[in-house]
């Protein structure tokens, strides 16, 4: 029986990949201590995910472990000594780091130098593949000349018609400090893989979303809208008219293209991972999407300044993806994602 270590267990991504993995007749180990209810507050909990993990997927191991704690994760991935690590734990707000950065790096750049290190002296053939974020190109892509469409921005220039590429540069713009301390990650996943051939990738990640977010208005956008149009709350609109773009992948079209790398991994790889053209929407059409599938008014407050360094437009570039591992696509369109948020909430509201 394979083995394979999830950080972040109870998270959005992690707990898919635990389940993907585990159907699959891998023994799955979890790390998580729940830092996102600390991060976020009692919204922010995992508790749920990890109990209903617990209940589902038999083997199941969960490990109560901060990522920070070095001698704790050397002991246990060369006890386990997992064929595959999935690394989805982190501090990840775009806006939240800022009011406690040394945690944010702490947590998302030394925890994943941690990981890497137990990796290289307890298993070294083990692949590791790590969850990045588009905002390691800090605020590039707002330098694409726009379009003002009726209810979103597009890009002017043809040659962002597919969305955008690993070839953005990561330099000289701004980050925040979220988007700086997923750059430090992301650069040291990449050097593992160069400087000692570890078998690795990171995933840039456009708006990865799916039932089992626990969504809170600093991160998690769709399932925090979703809720709040369910439990009659305000939703804050903040900046560029509501027009701003994001594309959405469904956290098991994120598990499945894991599973294809883990089958034939790489060194060093960096894929944008999110929906592409077709999942993508901005936030007024979202609101009209979500609003359509339950049949009330989401309430929204128009907050003139935009989050600093927030993406107006962002569509993923899925072609080297889909380059490297042929016959990869998406299998769960915006519809599905929409109306299986909607459902997520309405059993979890109950
Ligand atoms: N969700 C998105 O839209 C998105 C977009 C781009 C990139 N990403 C990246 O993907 C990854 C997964 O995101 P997600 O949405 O599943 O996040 P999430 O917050 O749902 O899950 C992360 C989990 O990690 C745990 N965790 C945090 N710090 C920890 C620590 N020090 N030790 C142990 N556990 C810890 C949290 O408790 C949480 O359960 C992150 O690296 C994130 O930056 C997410």
């Amino acid at each position: 029986m394979k083995t394979l270590l999830v950080t972040g267990s109870s998270g959005l991504i992690g707990s898919e990949v635990v389940r993907h993995f585990a159907a699959r007749g891998w023994k799955a180990h979890g790390v998580d201590n729940n830092l996102r209810a600390d991060f976020f507050g009692p919204q922010g909990d995992t508790t749920w995910n990890r109990q209903q993990l617990q209940r589902d997927c038999t083997g199941f191991a969960h490990h109560e472990l901060d990522i920070r704690n070095r001698e704790g994760v050397l002991r246990l991935i060369a006890e386990i000594r997992p064929e595959l690590l999935v690394h989805t734990a982190a501090q990840p707000s775009h806006d939240l780091a800022a009011s406690r950065p040394y945690d944010d790096f702490d947590v998302n750049a030394v925890g994943t130098m941690n990981l890497l290190e137990a990796v290289r002296r307890g298993v070294p053939e083990a692949v590791f593949v790590h969850m990045s974020t588009n905002k390691v190109y800090g605020d590039r892509p707002n330098t694409i000349p726009l379009v003002e469409r009726e209810t979103r921005w597009d890009y002017a220039d043809p040659a962002y018609a597919n969305g955008i590429s690993e070839a953005m540069s990561i330099d000289q713009s701004k980050h925040s400090l979220f988007g700086a301390s997923k750059v430090a990650a992301d650069v040291m996943v990449q050097e593992y893989g160069r400087y000692f051939g570890l078998r690795c990738c990171c995933l840039r990640g456009g708006c990865l979303t799916g039932p089992s977010h626990s969504g809170v208005e600093l991160h998690g956008f769709l399932s925090y809208l979703v809720k709040c149009n369910l439990e009659g709350r305000l939703y804050r609109i903040f900046g560029y008219k509501g027009k701003q773009v994001r594309d959405n992948i469904h956290s098991a079209d994120v598990a499945g293209f894991i599973e294809r790398f883990a089958a034939e991994p790489r060194s060093s790889e960096v894929y944008n991972i999110g929906g592409g053209r077709g999942n993508s929407c901005s936030l007024l059409e979202a609101f009209a999407a979500v609003e359509e599938l339950t049949g009330k008014k989401l309430q929204t407050e128009y907050v003139e300044q935009n989050r600093a360094g927030d993406h107006i437009c962002y569509i993923s570039d899925l072609s080297k993806m889909q380059a490297h591992y042929p016959g990869w696509t998406i299998t769960k369109s915006l519809a599905d994602i929409f109306t299986e948020n909607v459902r997520g909430w309405q059993a979890r509201l109950k």
